[in-house]
């Protein structure tokens, strides 16, 4: 592998996630190994802009592979999605001699990163970094593994209570317009009704299904919903209108929110991050740009960045059915 390649940047952006850490760890080990030098932006594309940028060595990054957040901070930022604001970015990269970036993001992310590429030239290959599971052309993006055991692990605690008092409880998952979490989480934790965004049950067959459900002995249910399911105006509303119905059934909500963003990688997302981020490393070596880092099946691979972006990922139409049939 030759390249000319002899300086990269490094950032995390958008919301937090497992796995972020253990990515900027090899981002950053993977470079010294070739003999590039790796400079981590802190702050996500704010910190391009305010110059928050640091040299980083393989000793930089030790201990934080068993570490949620991510030690270069992240950020939302508004001024990057002005013309005004990207020049200023590059105007501070070329001040320390940075043509190429590795950004660890979510689709705003990478997107940001795909526009500043085209404006100026800078190089970038994204990795996947976000709870959601939301980006199309990898199976896994960091941090979903982890989100999803974190709200299993809490969803089996709220069981014990619903199944004490004879509860329904509704319990609110992250995953913006995204299913992923709450059917995954909702099947591992024995959910009885999982409610998703890409698939509009309706209020009247939740309603039908509690009943055949409580007709069949049922004394509690624990229902998943997703933040971004469409059926209710908010959970709270939701729960209500459903306690109109069940008189006998008392009815809880639980929202889960920013737990399942924290919290130490499962090993799945630190040797996933781990491989993402030394092929991130590859890409920018063989001059590769403009593409994310994914996994389909076990591969590493790369996609376009605009291939990602395109509608994120399809829920399996099996694990839905699997779903159905199993919470009856
Ligand atoms: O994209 C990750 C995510 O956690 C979404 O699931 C959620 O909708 C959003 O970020 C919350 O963002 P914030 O931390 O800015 O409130």
């Amino acid at each position: 592998m030759t390249s000319k390649l002899n300086k990269i940047g490094v950032l995390t952006s958008g919301g937090d996630s497992p796995g972020m850490n253990a990515a900027v760890r090899a981002v950053v080990r993977s470079a010294e190994f070739h003999n590039i030098h790796c400079y981590g932006i802190y702050k996500g594309f704010e910190g391009l802009i305010s110059d928050e940028i640091k040299k980083l060595n393989a000793r930089s990054v030790k201990n934080i592979v068993n570490k949620g957040g991510t030690i270069l901070k992240s950020a939302r930022c508004l001024e990057f999605r002005t013309k005004e604001g990207r020049l200023k970015a590059k105007n501070n990269l070329d001040k320390y001699g940075i043509n190429s970036l590795v950004v660890i993001g979510g689709n705003g992310s990478l997107l940001g990163g795909k526009i500043f590429e085209e404006e100026h030239g800078v190089k970038v290959v994204g990795i996947p970094g976000t709870i959601d599971n939301d980006l199309a052309g990898t199976r896994s993006t960091l941090g979903y593994d982890t989100a999803l055991n974190t709200a299993v692990d809490a969803i089996d605690k709220i069981r014990d209570t619903a199944i004490s008092h004879n509860r329904l409880f509704f319990i609110e998952v992250m995953g913006k317009g995204s299913g992923h979490i709450a059917l995954n989480a909702g099947i591992g934790a024995g959910a009885e009704e999982v409610l998703i965004p890409e698939k509009n049950m309706g209020i009247d067959r939740l309603l039908k299904s509690l009943k055949h459900s409580e007709q069949s002995g049922k004394s509690s249910s624990i229902i998943v919903v997703s933040e971004g399911d469409k059926i209710g105006d908010n959970v709270f509303e939701f729960s209500s209108y459903i306690e109109k119905n069940f008189p006998h059934y008392e009815t809880r909500v639980s929202i889960l929110g920013h737990i399942q963003r924290g919290g130490s990688p499962s090993c799945f997302d630190r040797v996933l991050a781990s491989r993402m981020g030394v092929f991130a490393v590859d890409c920018l070596l063989e001059n590769k740009s403009k593409v994310m880092v994914g996994i389909i099946g076990d591969q590493i691979i790369t996609v376009p960045i605009d291939d990602a972006l395109k509608g994120g990922q399809e829920i399996d139409k099996d694990l839905v059915r699997v779903c159905d049939i199993i919470s009856i």
